[in-house]
């Protein structure tokens, strides 16, 4: 009985600790020993956002990451790798919004006639955290020129500091202990909303949600200057009290002084 409970809890333990053990992985283990554009896969997904957040290899390509004789066996839902137009279905299972945005988009009604897919912008293994940085001569004037690229950083640049700003005020107040939850989730909300958005390269779209968005943002700034205000008008109290504590013992320490004096006089 008690063996099968440390089994159990074994187990259990096992099977929490998700992302350790995703890293662990027979796909891991051998492809890592395997050579050239077998084994880069490895360590370019190991420096990866989806490798931060527990997202392995067999989420994206399926299989079974337990078992080593079955692991690409396509019983075991392995789907391989996909071919370049049917990427945006391979990615777009997790990211549902972008993906939705991107078909609708003018590079996704051009997929079959060259025109850009996730991969080309974000890489297949070494997937980081998206800005505009993205946004490049590089990366951007490889099909037509760089002009309109240019417009759509501007377009997006000035919410994204905006909303980085924004980040840092919340997480300062939420280090001195004060509750911003409900702050914090309006932030997400609308940044999420806006980040999307660059998939539409459609400036028309991108102005007009971006105003909706920076409507938002105007009512989550105001949130965060009053309670920075109440925290400021606390403090100052505080500091009144603190003044008055030592007026009120300096005063006692007089009257006791006097008094000690009469009665030594
Ligand atoms: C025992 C070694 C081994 C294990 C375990 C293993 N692989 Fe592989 N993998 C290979 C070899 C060898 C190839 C190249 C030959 C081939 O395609 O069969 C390969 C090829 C691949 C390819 C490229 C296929 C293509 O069409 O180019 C992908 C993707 C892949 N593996 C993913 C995985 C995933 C995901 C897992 C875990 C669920 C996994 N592998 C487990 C050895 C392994
Ligand atoms: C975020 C999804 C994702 C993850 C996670 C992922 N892959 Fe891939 N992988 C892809 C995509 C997409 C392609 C096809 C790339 C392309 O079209 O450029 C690919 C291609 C490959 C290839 C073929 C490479 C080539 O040059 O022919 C191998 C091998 C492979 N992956 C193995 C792995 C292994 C091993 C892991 C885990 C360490 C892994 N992948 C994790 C999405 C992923
Ligand atoms: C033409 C280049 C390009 C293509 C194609 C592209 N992206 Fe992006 N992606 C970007 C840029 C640039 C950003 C950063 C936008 C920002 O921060 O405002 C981004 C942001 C993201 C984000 C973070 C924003 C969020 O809402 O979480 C995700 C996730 C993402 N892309 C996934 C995808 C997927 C999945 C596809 C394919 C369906 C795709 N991208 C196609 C350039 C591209
Ligand atoms: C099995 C689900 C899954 C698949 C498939 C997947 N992703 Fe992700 N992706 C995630 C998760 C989870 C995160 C981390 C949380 C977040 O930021 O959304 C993430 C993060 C990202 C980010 C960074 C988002 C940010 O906030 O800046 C990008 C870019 C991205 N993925 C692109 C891709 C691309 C490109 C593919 C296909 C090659 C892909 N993802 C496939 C689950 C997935
Ligand atoms: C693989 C080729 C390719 C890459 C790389 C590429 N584009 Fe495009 N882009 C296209 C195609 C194809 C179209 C649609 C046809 C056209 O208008 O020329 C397009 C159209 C556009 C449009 C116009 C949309 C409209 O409604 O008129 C913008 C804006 C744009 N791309 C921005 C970017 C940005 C920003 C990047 C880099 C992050 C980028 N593109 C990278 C192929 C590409």
């Amino acid at each position: 009985m008690r063996r099968h409970l440390i089994g159990w809890t074994l187990l259990f333990l096992l099977s929490c600790g998700g992302s350790a053990w995703a890293a662990d992985s027979v796909c891991v283990q051998c492809h890592g020993g395997l050579d050239g554009r077998l084994s880069a896969p490895v360590a370019e997904w190991q420096q990866s956002i989806h490798a931060d957040n527990g997202i392995a290899c067999h989420d994206c390509h399926g299989g079974d990451p337990s078992d080593f004789a079955m692991a690409m066996n396509p019983q075991r839902g392995f789907v391989g790798v996909p071919d370049y137009g049917d990427v945006p279905d391979f990615c777009g299972r997790c990211h549902l919004g972008v993906a939705e945005d991107y078909r609708d988009s003018a590079h996704g009604k051009a997929l079959n006639r060259g025109g850009p897919q996730c991969v080309v912008c974000h890489q297949n293994h070494h997937v980081v955290k998206a800005s505009s940085d993205l946004i490049n001569p590089e990366s951007c004037s490889r099909c037509h020129d760089y002009e309109r690229a240019a417009t759509v950083k501007q377009e997006i640049g000035d919410t994204e500091m905006r909303l980085t700003t924004l980040e840092r005020s919340v997480a300062a107040l939420h280090r001195v202990g004060i509750d911003m939850e409900t702050v914090s989730g309006e932030l997400f909300q609308n940044r999420n909303a806006f980040r999307r958005l660059f998939h539409t390269v459609d400036i028309d779209k991108l102005k007009q949600k971006k105003a909706g968005v920076n409507a938002e943002l105007d009512q989550v700034e105001a949130q965060i200057v009053e309670i920075e205000s109440e925290l400021s008008q606390r403090k100052m109290i505080g500091g009144i009290l603190v003044v008055l504590l030592l007026l009120a013992g300096a005063v006692a320490l007089l009257i006791r002084q006097t008094y000690h004096q009469e009665e030594h006089d």
